[in-house]
């Protein structure tokens, strides 16, 4: 090895250990000050009741407020691209469903990448959906619904969070089984969406169960049909989309917690401890099945397991995309 080699070995490896130190120095100070949990929807829909459930009991664990931003817009890219570009030092951290893993196959080109840009810190719940219409919609049942959105398919409204959305997703794979397309209207999250549906100004909305369930059993909104294989614990009356003829229609979303690349170890060990605590929180499990979401299991509460998670679910769900003829 020459004399310059050398040096550049040596200097490497201090600068290492330099940074390793400042490292745990950083994880050992952690937190001292608030921590953002960005949400990529907008505020009082379902993404964003999950990140407020478990917002305040990760804060009690970590001895700091973990404080909500609702980053709304283009389907939740909006909020994945400026999480990507965060500083890496834990006082940012995002919380996203499927639509990590689905906006690749709905966008050309996005301003991340969701396998290369973040670090993984652990899956959270997974939530079904429900294909809801207005409640003075005519059609009273699947069968009339889509003999319904045939007929009147130039007038037919439906409602969504926008491209990479799971609203949009649920609605686009709705509409190629029926071979029908209708005029999509896209809000910033199904939270306004929904308040929009029970205000009679859009047709239909496909939505997770978080904040429909209650509007179902107040019988102010009309449910058509839930999107999971099997029918819910809380809806059992409601056939799912399969048993009415949309054979092997299956959207289940899920939920994972992630921080920007270079987010040191310790810092993110620290975070996952808190997450796994939130999620193990009974009043948090009694608000959630009362919405029919469940929480992960234990052993999916983790960064490897997202991560791996999330490279499946964009192999998966890549073909379904491009062979439903997606983007709209
Ligand atoms: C939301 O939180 O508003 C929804 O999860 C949006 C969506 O449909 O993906």
């Amino acid at each position: 090895m020459n004399l310059k080699k050398s040096l550049n070995t040596l200097l490497a490896a201090v600068l290492g250990t330099g940074l390793v130190i400042s490292g745990v120095a950083h994880a050992q100070k952690y937190p001292d000050k608030p921590i953002t949990l960005v949400v990529p929807f907008a505020a009082g829909g379902p993404t964003d009741t999950i990140a407020r459930l478990i917002a305040v009991p990760m804060g009690k664990s970590l001895g700091q407020t973990v404080v909500i931003e609702n980053v709304a817009g283009a389907g939740g890219t909006i909020a994945s691209a400026k999480v990507a570009k965060s500083k890496p030092d834990g006082y940012t951290i995002y919380i996203h469903h499927m639509g990590m893993a689905t906006a690749q196959a709905l966008y050309d080109k996005l301003p991340y990448d969701p396998m290369k840009d973040f670090e993984y810190i652990g899956q959270v719940a997974d939530v079904p959906m429900v294909l809801l219409g207005r409640k003075n919609l005519p059609p009273n049942n699947f069968k009339e619904l889509e003999a319904y959105i045939k007929t009147n398919k130039d007038k037919v409204t439906m409602a969504n969070a926008g491209p990479g959305a799971v609203s949009q997703l649920c609605g686009l794979i709705f509409q190629s089984r029926l071979g029908v397309r209708v005029t999509t209207v896209p809000y910033k999250g199904t939270g306004p969406a929904l308040i929009d549906l029970l205000g009679g100004q859009v047709d239909i909305l496909c939505d997770q169960t978080t904040q429909t369930i209650q509007y179902i059993k107040e019988n102010r909104v009309k449910v058509y049909g839930v999107t999971t294989p099997k029918r819910l614990s809380s809806l059992p009356n409601v056939p799912t989309l399969d048993e009415q003829g949309m054979k092997g229609f299956d959207v289940k979303v899920w939920h994972g917690v992630y921080a920007p690349l270079g987010t040191p170890k310790p810092v993110l060990d620290k975070i996952n401890i808190a997450l796994k605590k939130a999620l193990a929180d009974p009043d948090i499990k009694t608000r959630l099945d009362t919405s029919n979401i469940d929480i992960v299991p234990v052993a999916k509460q983790n960064g490897p397991a997202l991560q791996v998670h999330l490279d499946a679910e964009i192999n998966r769900w890549g073909p379904i995309i491009r062979k439903a003829n997606i983007p709209d």
